[in-house]
């Protein structure tokens, strides 16, 4: 059975090949119709031994498919003059090359670059718990710094312990990495945050940061603007100046705000700092033996002064003549 089937495919193909599409109607009787060989070939299926019949079946519905595709094929030619079959001068199917959009590639360019200093990529959730979001960096329920995290918070099952909610920044990876893993510490991480908060053209209620954290014994601020330094230089251009400028975060002491002169101005970049020794303790990290930096920066922000764009939100438009500019 296997053969012949094989055979009439074999004859089948070589007769629809050799065909005009004025045959067509004639070689669907033949193939397909309903006293076709084929036909009866796998009227006869069912009555194979149990072992043989799966494959023969599958053999036999691909032929028919197959000739039905072909034969279709061939009659749908008929429709069109035969001079109009072929025309040379009709522009070729490009193919559209993809791209990575440009969040992508600002931060697979920061990844790069902080790969050659020797630090690893980590991740955390983007749900988040209270603890990890707040709490274990220093911001405890009543405090003030929580009405700058505007917070997504999701409903919480009943008999829950702790509340739950979308990270409203990369910060909480910090506390995660250090629970897991002992100095030398150096990573960053790169994620998606969400803040509850009206949009527009600066602000978007899903953004992209990028957290950074090294630990080590007796790492100062000058380490700090070392390594801001080179991060500048190496995403905005060799000539790009950046400053320190004081300024507060609870999970950081002291804090800075990191200003870079960009085409005539001082721009606020982001924000870092030397990690607060009750954020190492939470880490399980002693803060007498150990201290170290950390920073957080805004990737839309960076992806905008680096291409020049002015509406945040058309990161997450999904506009092809946005998306095709990169
Ligand atoms: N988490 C801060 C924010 O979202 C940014 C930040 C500031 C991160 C200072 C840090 C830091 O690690 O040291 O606004």
């Amino acid at each position: 059975m296997e053969d012949k089937l094989k055979q009439l495919w074999l004859t089948a193909q070589a007769e629809i090949a050799a065909a005009s599409p004025a045959d067509g109607e004639t070689l669907r009787t033949k193939y397909l119709g309903r006293k076709s060989e084929l036909n009866q070939l796998l009227g006869d299926i069912p009555k194979l031994p149990s072992a043989e019949r799966a494959a023969v079946g599958e053999l036999g519905n691909h032929i028919k498919a197959e000739l039905t595709r072909r034969l279709e094929e061939l009659v749908s030619r008929q429709a069109k003059p035969a001079d109009d079959l072929f025309d040379p001068t009709i522009p070729g199917l490009t193919q559209r090359l993809g791209r990575l959009h440009p969040l992508t590639q600002t931060t697979d360019q920061l990844i790069e670059l902080f790969q050659g200093l020797g630090f690893s990529v980590a991740e955390g959730p983007e749900v988040e718990t209270e603890d990890y979001n707040f709490n274990l960096l220093n911001i405890p329920a009543n405090h003030p710094a929580r009405d700058a995290w505007d917070t997504f918070w999701i409903k919480p099952d009943k008999g829950a312990k702790e509340r739950a909610l979308l990270r409203t920044h990369t910060s909480p990876v910090q506390i995660r990495y250090m629970q897991d893993h002992r100095p030398p510490i150096r990573i960053i991480a790169p994620g998606r945050t969400f803040r509850y908060e009206a949009e527009n053209a600066t602000h978007s209620a899903v953004f992209y940061q990028l957290e950074g954290l090294l630990i080590d014994r007796g790492i100062t601020v000058a380490h700090l603007k070392a390594v801001i330094d080179l991060m500048v230089k190496g995403l905005l251009g060799e000539g790009v100046k950046s400053r320190l400028r004081p300024s507060f975060f609870p999970f950081t002491e002291p804090s800075f705000e990191v200003d870079v002169w960009f085409k005539g101005h001082w721009l606020e970049l982001m924000g870092c700092g030397m990690v607060h020794p009750t954020v190492l303790a939470n880490g399980g990290i002693d803060a007498n033996e150990f201290s170290g930096f950390a920073f957080g920066l805004g990737l839309d922000r960076i992806a905008m002064l680096k291409y020049g764009i002015d509406d945040i939100r058309l990161f997450l438009s999904g506009k092809l003549d946005f998306l095709e500019e990169f």
